[in-house]
């Protein structure tokens, strides 16, 4: 990075650039633990019909032709790109259903995103910018789609010449109109997907959309603040980065990067309350937040005046997308951290369970589960607030256990607290610091769990902010990692809800172009397919697991031959993965949902390059609706 470029720089970035870990060599970094290749295939990729897929050689150098004659995959397997366009196979096309600042209203078309982001008015009703996680419902044949608006861009969004830094309250409210959820009624016509203009459904939730808190944490000291004593009602939803579905047909939107909307308009960190200073660390929440400035025109993202908001952002948040009168819920039941996702299945015995992962170098995976029990069309409250949070360990020998966070097993007061400085509570039992857990997909025909462990540079070199060690080992195998794996793991009975599991490695990414050893990636990674940093993630319903990625795109050292991100399809019994679509150049693959007649794709693309998708003008993060010629099913 040339200069400090606070404008562009990624969530990750800045948090380390903020909290710079300490170097240290306090830990045994077991380097014989970075596991040989060969040593790696023989260990870890262990169990499954898989593994002896995999152990054959059955992938390595087969042609593209071959591995599509041979697999489940009704498609031919595409080459890398590095333009600014979208690319499928042959025998599927794509169009662009809807792109940052699009109207969800007639009154709304005012609204100019080439215009220094357009007006303030009108910036709530417009389809929010860099898209991210969603999902579809369906009710009375229309199809709804809720959507999350990741975060927002502020140098396009404001005036020119102030270069991204806000002059106003009001250039404040248009950042905040612009990030958060959309949900909003589509449909397909003659032109193919496109936005209901002005459906009852469509509604933007933004970061002052009213909230209600519940849950265990729900009314604590912690979540008070002057404007809402009670610690149970807060506004808005911030940094809104992967989903998930209830059984009962809610959406969940998860807050991730919360931290970088709070700032301090005392001049130092010192002058907070010591009681915060802990949680603040932990959770990365500084004097400067990550230059939105909000905290210099609304006081309620100044810690030094609020010093508990923070603490009412980082939890996944209950929409109910049919119901546009409806509160969204805070639920605390499901923890405070960097949440990527909500993966919610049923026990064997009906419990709701919830598995999250928190998407910071060396954090770590978490499941709840639930007190009570769902049965359709009964009472599903406290099903997401009433139960145990857990979180992971991993044991060498690939079984692991879920740690459950209750004050017993970590000293901590409450089980307030625990959900409130989850990230505390996980480093007090000794939870497994992970390659940063992003998203977490069910396989809907096994009894089995997939994460996306994206990379991690720190891996082996740093501890985390909480001083936890990330020794190279178990899934994590490989230090300073650049590439990432998917872990996937067997929850022992067949039930969601055991606190033990079996697991394995589905995929270590890697380039066996450039490497001969670890970092070439397990042996279903080939020229023909590889890409690093798994982020997105989902089953379709033939039990095809979709993978999408948010990586480095240069296509040079390390990650040459790799391109630009993409999204890939892998079969969960042979191992296989095969590219389906690449991305434009710049771009991040993120968000994936299917229509209710599964014939058409839904795919996100955030922040792209160049001028993508209208070849003039700004880029514009959009969805993009992928079909099959024939109209056939598709996942
Ligand atoms: Fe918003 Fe971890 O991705
Ligand atoms: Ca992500
Ligand atoms: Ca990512």
């Amino acid at each position: 990075m040339k200069d400090i470029d606070t404008v562009n720089m990624s969530a990750d970035d800045w948090d380390e650039q903020n909290f710079p870990r300490p170097d240290t060599n306090e830990f045994d970094r077991v380097v014989e633990r970075a596991i040989s290749r060969r040593g790696f295939l023989g260990g870890v990729l262990a169990f499954g019909s898989g593994a002896a897929a995999m152990g054959t050689g059955l992938l390595s150098g087969t042609s593209a032709e071959a591995q599509a004659a041979t697999n489940r995959f009704p498609f031919t397997p595409i080459d890398i790109q590095t333009d600014f366009d979208v690319h499928l196979p042959e025998g599927y096309s794509w169009h662009t259903m809807m792109r940052w600042g699009d109207p969800l209203f007639s009154d709304a078309t005012g609204y100019d995103v080439n215009a220094g982001g357009g007006p303030v008015e009108g910036s709530d009703r417009v389809f929010g910018e860099n898209t991210d996680g969603m999902e579809t419902f369906s009710l009375n044949g229309r199809t709804i789609l809720a959507i999350n608006s990741e975060y927002t861009n502020r140098g396009t969004n404001l005036p020119a010449d102030q270069e991204g830094v806000p002059a106003n309250a009001g250039d404040v409210r248009k950042l905040q109109n612009l990030q958060g959820v959309t949900v909003v009624e589509v449909a397909e016509g003659e032109t193919g997907w496109s936005i209901v203009t002005d459906s009852p459904y469509n509604r933007r939730i933004h970061h002052n959309t009213p909230m209600q808190i519940t849950g265990p944490a729900a009314g604590h000291d912690l979540l008070k603040t002057a404007a809402d004593p009670t610690g149970t009602q807060s506004l808005g939803t911030m940094n809104n980065c992967g989903s998930g579905r209830t059984p009962w047909g809610t959406y969940l939107t998860c807050e991730e990067n919360f931290n970088g909307y709070f700032g301090s308009t005392a001049e130092a960190q010192d002058q907070k309350p010591n009681a915060l200073v802990d949680g603040y660390a932990r959770y990365g929440i500084g004097t400067d937040g990550w230059g939105y400035d909000y905290h210099k025109w609304d006081a309620r993202f100044d810690t030094a005046q609020n010093p508990n908001e923070p603490h009412r952002a980082g939890w996944v948040v209950e929409i109910d997308p049919t119901d546009p009168e409806s509160t969204p819920v805070k639920h605390t039941g499901l923890g405070r951290f960097k949440h990527e996702n909500a993966e919610v299945v049923l026990a064997a015995d009906g419990r709701v369970v919830v598995y999250m992962g928190d998407d910071e170098r060396g954090e770590f995976m978490y499941k709840f589960v639930s007190n009570g029990a769902y049965a359709p069309g009964g009472p599903t409250e406290g099903l997401l607030d009433d139960g145990t949070l857990y979180v992971a360990k991993f044991n060498d020998d690939q079984t692991g256990e879920w740690l459950p966070l209750t004050p017993e097993t970590t000293g901590m007061d409450s089980e307030a607290e625990i959900r409130i400085f989850a990230r505390k509570a996980g480093s007090a039992v000794g939870a497994t610091t992970m390659d940063r857990p992003e998203w977490i997909s069910v396989n809907p025909h096994a009894v089995e769990g997939y994460c996306c462990l994206t990379n991690n540079r720190n891996r082996g070199v740093k501890p985390n902010a909480g001083g936890d060690a990330t020794p190279v080992g178990g899934p994590n195998p490989r230090e300073v990692n650049h590439y990432g794996q998917i872990v996937r793991w067997q929850p022992h009975g067949d039930d969601h809800a055991a606190e033990t599991f079996d697991w394995d490695l589905y995929v270590m990414a890697g380039n066996p172009t450039v490497h001969d050893d670890a970092y070439a990636g397990s042996s279903n990674i080939t020229p023909g397919n590889m890409f690093n940093s798994p982020d997105g993630m989902a089953f379709d319903s033939s039990g095809l697991v979709w993978i999408q990625t948010d990586g480095d795109y240069d296509n040079e050292g390390d990650f040459e031959g790799m391109g630009n991100n993409q999204m890939l399809v892998g079969d969960p019994v042979t191992g296989e993965i095969a590219r389906f679509m690449t991305g434009p150049y710049g771009c991040e693959v993120t968000g994936l949902c299917w229509s209710n007649d599964r014939r058409t794709m839904f795919v996100g693309i955030q922040h792209p390059g160049g001028s993508w998708p209208d070849g003039e003008g700004l880029p514009r993060s959009s969805v993009i609706a992928v079909k099959r010629d024939d109209n056939a099913v598709l996942g």
